[in-house]
């Protein structure tokens, strides 16, 4: 289906309140040109779910040049796991090295993380965005407050191109931590070794530290910054409310 025949608000009443497998399975029934974003965390079941729907089914993930080297390992041990051309988009380094020189490794902590997100995230993700009909990611509403109102599928405005019309589906919108983690234990998924050592959501190495118990889940994310900016902009139509 293309997204200009795509009727999201009868979608988003059907797929309300369902079970993550079905919400992933429409999605990848109802578009061809679609593929998962995978971020080297617990978000791995969704390939898990999806090469049981789709074999062939289209996985990217973004290196921003600073990932924990278990982050790396484990990127290579899903590959070889479930037998998927995973797809590791870099970073311009025009832009990056053009950002080092004038600014420094470590920039983000004195004038925040959206610059050097911006380059080594968004515009690559913008770059893979724009030849998809529809992507998918792992999003969850119990993970900060920037993300209370995400919906199991919703039209993605904020990235895409102009004149694109481009459809996000977040099948695990409406899972909790546990039960996550209660699919990795049942279906022996593997997991990035970081979450032994008490990282929760994991990032890009600098900017990720591990948590204490009963502290949120993201909090070891940009941990420096106020919680309202906790998005980096692959989700910025998060909070602000999607257009
Ligand atoms: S972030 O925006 O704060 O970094 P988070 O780590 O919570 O996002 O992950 C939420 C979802 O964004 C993931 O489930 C995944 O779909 C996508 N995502 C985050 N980081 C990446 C990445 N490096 N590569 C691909 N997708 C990512
Ligand atoms: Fe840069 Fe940190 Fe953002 Fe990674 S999370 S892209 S290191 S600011």
């Amino acid at each position: 289906m293309s997204p200009a025949a795509f009727d999201l608000e009868t979608l988003k009443a059907e797929l309300s309140g369902k079970n993550p497998r079905l919400i992933l399975k429409t999605a990848l029934e109802s578009f061809d040109n679609i593929a998962l974003s995978f971020s080297g965390a617990e978000d791995v079941i969704l390939i898990d779910m999806a090469v049981k729907i789709r074999p062939d089914i289209r996985v990217f993930c973004l290196d921003t040049g600073r990932l924990h080297s278990e982050t790396y390992r484990f990127i290579e041990t899903i590959r070889n796991h479930y037998g998927v051309a995973l797809e590791v988009l870099m970073p311009d380094p025009a832009g990056i090295e053009s950002l080092v020189r004038q600014k420094g490794l470590f920039s983000f902590f004195e004038d925040g993380h959206t610059e050097c997100c911006g380059l080594r995230k968004v515009v690559p993700l913008k770059r893979m965005l724009s030849g998809l009909d529809a992507w998918v990611t792992g999003q969850r509403r119990d993970q900060s407050l920037t993300r209370i109102e995400l919906e199991e599928v919703e039209w993605d405005r904020a990235l895409a191109a102009p004149g694109q019309q481009l459809v996000k589906f977040n099948p695990l919108t409406h899972w909790s931590s546990k039960q996550v983690w209660d699919y990795i234990e049942a279906h022996e998924v593997p997991y990035n070794p970081l979450h032994r050592q008490g990282f929760t959501s994991i990032g890009c190495e600098p900017c990720t530290r591990p948590i204490l118990p009963n502290q949120h889940e993201r909090e070891g994310r940009w941990w420096w910054e106020d919680d309202a900016k906790k998005e980096c902009g692959l989700h910025a139509g998060n909070r602000q409310g999607n257009p």
